[in-house]
This record gives structure tokens, sequence and C-alpha cells, in this order.
């Protein structure tokens, strides 16, 4: 019996599961690669040339990053250590300041040039509105001139996707940050439905509805801050400051598994249709947030138990209070009444 590294390497490939898409099929699992204020391009770079060599083969990247060229450099290093770019796949995203339609094309150039790919698998409008204040500024520095949601604008964004995707630069299309009543607009007036929906997901912030949502209308789900994002300074905090895996019903299934709770969590949203896309930089991490779904499932009491949990709480609030008077998502609806303007 061949017990080789680069055998372990196949078998695991092997029972990754990989979700079909419009084209192409994603491992279901993907390493994130937002590094925050925390972590630097060069760790970055190194976690995804070391996550590919245990066996991830999906990225989520996004020019907004800004470390898409350090990884296209680990990306390239990956391709000529022997994986073939169609075994890849790579996301990446266009960033709220370049939502006019040449502005989108430019910016996925941009992004395929950094990455050093001649397609991207998966582009997906970061978020749903357009600003221009710089990626993460503080509110003292916002720009009067931005404004929240408009709908046509929106759709302007989304035809330069369609256009990018009828050149074969993308494969597949992606929304990311929706709401739900956000999203039905955009099917009703879209040519291409969008292909994903990249959301934060973790067992403190479910988003039911709008999960149930994409599933039924067949928009893969992928759960973005899969563990509670703990490591990142600038997350909002929950009122207890507990975090996901702090969380006493996770920690219990984790002692039952004899795992680290960031597993539980990572079967939990593989397990409810999910694509997860932890980040990490410690490969012993890595490694076991990959393989989290090739191992023993969680049983259906453990799952309600986690279901349970959901404490409505949406950590990554950033973009919203960049408009005077939004308190919310659903704020940035009335704020100038622009919902399908
Ligand atoms: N579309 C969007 O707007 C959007 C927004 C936010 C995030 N994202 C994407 O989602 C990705 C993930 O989100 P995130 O990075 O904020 O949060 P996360 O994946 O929930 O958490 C990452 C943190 O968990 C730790 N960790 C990872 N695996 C672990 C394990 N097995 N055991 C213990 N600790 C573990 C990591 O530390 P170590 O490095 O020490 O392992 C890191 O500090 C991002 O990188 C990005 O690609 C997208």
């Amino acid at each position: 019996m061949n017990t080789s590294p680069e055998s372990n390497i196949e078998i695991l490939q092997e029972l990754i599961p990989k979700i079909p898409m419009r084209q192409g099929k994603m491992p279901v699992v993907g390493m994130g690669t937002f590094g925050s204020d925390h972590v630097s391009n060069e760790q970055m770079a190194e976690a995804v040339l070391g996550a590919a060599e245990v066996g991830y083969r999906h990225f989520d990247c996004a020019e907004v990053y800004g470390n898409e060229a350090e990884i296209g450099a680990s990306l390239e290093q990956v391709m000529a250590n022997g994986v073939a770019r169609e075994d890849l796949w790579i996301n990446s995203k266009v960033w709220n300041n370049n939502h006019s339609a040449k502005d989108v094309i430019d910016a996925c150039k941009r992004s395929l040039e950094d990455l050093r790919i001649d397609y991207i698998d998966l582009y997906f409008v970061h978020w749903p509105f357009r600003n221009f204040h710089p990626p993460f500024c503080d509110v003292n520095a916002r720009n009067p001139d931005s404004h929240p949601y408009v709908h046509r604008e929106l759709m302007e964004t989304w035809e330069a996707l369609e256009f990018l995707h009828g050149e074969g630069l993308i494969k597949n299309l992606g929304t990311s940050n929706m709401t739900l009543p956000k999203l039905e607009l955009l099917i009703k007036d879209a040519s291409i439905k969008p292909d994903a929906n990249e959301m934060e997901l973790h067992p403190h912030f479910q988003q039911p509805e709008l999960l149930e949502y994409c599933i039924r209308q067949e928009i893969q789900p992928i759960g973005y801050c899969p563990l509670g994002s703990p490591g990142r300074p600038e997350r909002d905090r929950t009122p207890d400051d507990t975090t996901d895996i702090e969380d006493p019903v996770i920690v219990q299934i984790a002692t039952a598994h004899n795992v680290h709770p960031a597993i539980i969590c990572i079967k939990w949203a593989h397990q409810i249709g999910i694509a997860p896309i932890p980040m990490s930089t410690n490969p012993r991490n890595y490694y076991a947030n990959l393989k989290a779904v090739t191992e023993d499932p969680l049983t259906d009491e453990e799952m309600k138990s986690i279901s349970a949990i959901d404490k409505n709480c949406r950590l990554i609030k950033g973009q919203v209070f960049l408009w005077e008077g939004a308190n919310s998502w659903e704020d940035l609806w009335d704020l100038d009444g622009t919902i399908t303007k």
C-alpha cells in the first residue's frame, strides 16, 4: 500500500466533496485569505502555499485584501509544483469603489494579473452598493458623496460581471453581503442568476431565511467567518463577547468528538449546505479544517443543539456605519428610498 505524503493528499482530495457549479466543481472547504491587520501579506502567501501542499484547492481572495499579488506568486508555485489550473478553484471580488461597468472590468483584469491566472472561477460583487471610502476608514473619513444601495447601480455592476463571463474571464458569478430582498430583486432583473452568495455565517449568526432562500434558488451559500472570526481585532463584539468557538454548546460537542471547537463549526456549516472558507495561517489548524468534512459527522441531536444557539449576531458591520443614520443593514433600504430606483 502506498502511504507517501502524495498518496495521502490524493486520498484526501477524493474525500473532499465537490459542489457542481455553472462551470466546474468547487471543493466544499475553501481557505479564506483576508489577513485583516494581524497577518502580513507574506504570511498569507506562505499559508496559501502550505495549504495547497496539504490538499486545499479552493482559495477565497479579493482585491481589497491587498495581498493578491503575493498570493498569485504562491499560486504560480503551486502550479509549478504540479497542480493543474483546472484542479484549483479561485475566487476574487470587485470592491465597492469599482462598481461602474468599466471599473469592474479593469478590477477583474488587475486581479487576474495579480493572481497570475487567466480566468477566475468565481467572481463576486463584494458588497451590493457603491462607496468611495477608503476600504477600512473610520466614520470620520466618510465621503459625503457616497450613498447606500441603489438597485439600478447594482444592476450595472452585475451586467459587467455578465460581460466578463461572456468573455470567459470569470466562470461563475457571485453576490456577497446581500439581504434576501436585494437578492430577489437581482434575480428578477439579471440575465445570469448568481451561482453563489457569500454571506457571514457561523453558529451565532445563522441567517436561516436567507440560507433557505439561497438553497431553494440553487445559489450555493458560501459561509464567511465560519468560526466567528476569533482572531480579527476589528470584528464587532457580541454583547457578552463570547465567540462561537467559546460557546459552551460548541465546546461540549467538541469535547465529545475530541476535536477543537473550530472543527465543530466547520462540520456544522458543511452539514447545513454551506461551503465554509475558514482562514488560518497555522498549518495544524488549516489541515484540521480541511479534514473536518471528511470525518465523522455531527448527529441530528448535535445539529439541533447548534441551531438553538443562534444569537443573530452579525460581526461584520463596518460598511453599514459609513452612512450617517444607518444603524443596521436594513436601514440602508430606507435612507433615501432607493430600493428599486
Ligand atoms: N465577503 C466578505 O465580505 C467577507 C467578509 C469577511 C471574511 N470573508 C472571507 O472569509 C474568510 C474567513 O473569515 P475570517 O478570516 O474573518 O474568520 P474565521 O475564518 O471565522 O476565523 C479565522 C481565525 O480563526 C483561527 N482558526 C482557524 N482555524 C482554526 C482552528 N482549527 N483552531 C483554532 N483556531 C482556528 C485563525 O487563527 P490561526 O491563523 O491561528 O489558525 C484565525 O484567527 C476571510 O479570510 C475571507 O476570505 C469574506
